[in-house]
């Protein structure tokens, strides 16, 4: 039976329903923790996706930034060239951005928003970002008929598909330049360097289809 106060309120309405007992501390305490534990974790699946899942692709291809040699060897392979270039799968940037440094209009394409969002700032950084413009795409998913210069570093079971494509994308005077795993397919123009660190420039006579003429077939129309 409840006692009537004074008001004719029950005791009930008075007291409140539950009072808070020493143990519902730690239960916030395990909520806070929950909280962070769960927090951290979508933060971090957030950042490491990215980087894993070129790996998970048909053809795999993470992120391994080119040496300093290979980049000097880039730079030599691209000597007396201008106009476009394109670095196909572009990592965090380093290659467009040394590009754009010596004059060319670089771009880079790359599956990797984190690297893209990071080559975007660098460029920045180095007053280069007139010059230096990254794309967040699928390099399968590009035509590169624009670009003159193509810089790839790229993993052996890409090479002979990615050949393929160059070869019916790009004009007759484009230069592609390979580090590290070359086209199988395709004669070398230059080489540079050894091992790890070798790069190859390949020139139409390497990438354009034959004719049965001996001649070479460019697909693709040629920009100004
Ligand atoms: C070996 S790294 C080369 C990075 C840069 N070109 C360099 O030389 O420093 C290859 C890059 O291609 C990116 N990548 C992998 N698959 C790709 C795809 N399908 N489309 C665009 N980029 C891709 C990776 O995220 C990685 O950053």
């Amino acid at each position: 039976m409840s006692k009537t106060l004074p008001g004719s309120c029950t005791v009930e309405d008075a007291l409140p329903l539950a009072i808070p007992d020493r143990g519902s501390k730690p239960r916030n305490w395990g909520l806070l923790l929950t909280s962070v534990i769960g927090g951290s974790l979508v933060a971090l699946y957030a950042v490491t996706t990215p980087f894993i899942a070129p790996a998970l692709r048909k053809h795999c291809l993470p992120f391994v930034p080119a040496t300093s040699k290979q980049m000097e060897y880039v730079l030599k392979m691209l000597k007396g060239r201008h106009g476009s270039l394109v670095d196909v799968g572009s990592g965090d940037g380093r290659i467009v951005i040394a590009a754009a440094k010596v004059g060319f209009r670089a771009v880079g394409y790359e599956l990797n928003p984190w690297l893209v969002w990071y080559s975007r700032y660098q460029a920045m950084r180095e007053g280069v970002h007139q010059n230096a413009k990254f794309y967040i795409s699928d390099l399968w998913k590009v035509n590169f008929s624009q670009y003159k210069n193509v810089v790839i570093f790229g993993v052996p079971q890409m090479m002979l598909p990615l050949g393929e494509k160059l070869g019916e994308e790009l004009q007759q005077d484009a230069r592609v330049i390979a580090c590290r795993f070359p086209f199988p397919h395709w004669s070398p123009t230059h080489t540079f360097g050894e091992g790890m660190d070798t790069v190859w420039a390949y020139d139409s006579e390497s990438f354009g289809r034959k004719k049965g003429n001996g001649s070479v077939e460019i697909s693709g129309v040629l920009p100004d």
